[in-house]
């Protein structure tokens, strides 16, 4: 089962891959990327991720090389093409190659990277058991909603959290949750799933807004809104939500319980309301 690439529109296998020490990617994380991953042989929501990378990339004024219908088309073909049973696809756009410079270079030529592998769940050892998190201080820019490739306080934040043993780490601004590293979370108050509003410091991830969704079609009480950090440790359930983690059970926060210390009963159907629209 090969892991496959594609680069400027020519297929490679992943190891023999390649582009430009010069790219702008590389010199200056002056790019944009997407994460989609399949279930069997269907790509999970590609519409709505090849929405939120044309909304990147325009935010940043790289033009996507090809149009939607035509980059939804060659996905597709990788993913047969790689034949795993569920794959992962990371999409990664930057401005070019080109010699250094900051300001943009005058030949427009962005580079269109994607690559191909298997997709692994978290195991379901984990997923039963819950998972830590840690919270850290937000020091991104303004402007999360753009999918950029400038991800260094995320790989710091995501550092932090292994070193103190915890799956993910959350960023707090002002005293209030935003997101985490890598994922969007949720908390739950008696009959209230309250997770923050979107803004400058918040990207609008995909799994977050099918759960708003189906929540609200399933008669639950979904808030969007403002979530001090205070209030994580009298919830009853805490979750996070992401392309690869799906509905993720937090048990622990910053060394301290949360809830019953067990993956709750809200966070469990959710996550089964999940699964049987992915189905
Ligand atoms: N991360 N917030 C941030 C900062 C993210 O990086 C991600 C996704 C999410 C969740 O978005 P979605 O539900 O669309 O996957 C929220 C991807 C998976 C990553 O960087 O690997």
């Amino acid at each position: 089962m090969p892991n496959i690439a594609f680069i400027n529109g020519k297929w490679t296998s992943l190891s023999s891959a390649k582009i430009s020490i010069e790219d702008r990617g590389f010199q200056f994380g002056d790019g944009v990327y997407e994460v989609i991953r399949t279930y069997g042989k269907a790509c999970f929501e590609l519409k709505e991720h090849l929405t939120r990378l044309e909304r990147s990339a325009n935010a940043i004024e790289i033009a996507l090389p090809y149009q939607a219908e035509i980059l939804e088309k060659i996905i597709q073909f990788g993913c047969r093409k790689s034949r795993f049973k569920d794959t992962m696809i990371y999409i990664q756009l930057t401005r070019g190659t080109a010699p250094r410079g900051h300001a943009y270079p005058k030949k427009k030529r962005s580079t269109l990277v994607m690559t191909f592998r298997e997709s692994k769940p978290v195991s379901e050892e984990i997923r039963k058991k819950g998972v830590s998190i840690i919270s850290t201080e937000d020091i991104r820019w303004a402007r999360c909603y753009v999918k950029s490739l400038n991800l260094l306080p995320n790989v710091l934040a995501r550092e932090a959290a292994k070193r103190a043993e915890a799956f993910e780490a959350i960023f707090i601004r002002e005293g209030h949750v935003m997101e985490g590293a890598g994922s969007n979370l949720f908390a739950v108050f008696g009959d209230k799933i309250v997770t923050p509003s979107l803004g400058p410091y918040i990207l609008s991830g995909i799994t977050r807004e099918i759960i708003l969704r189906l929540g609200r079609e399933n008669g639950l009480t979904m808030v969007e809104g403002s979530l001090p950090l205070d209030d994580l440790y009298v919830a009853d359930e805490l979750f996070l939500t992401g392309t690869t983690i799906e509905v993720l059970p937090v048990i622990c926060l910053n060394q301290k319980p949360v809830g019953s210390t067990k993956p709750g009963d809200v966070t469990l159907s959710l996550f089964n309301i999940f699964q049987d629209y992915v189905s």
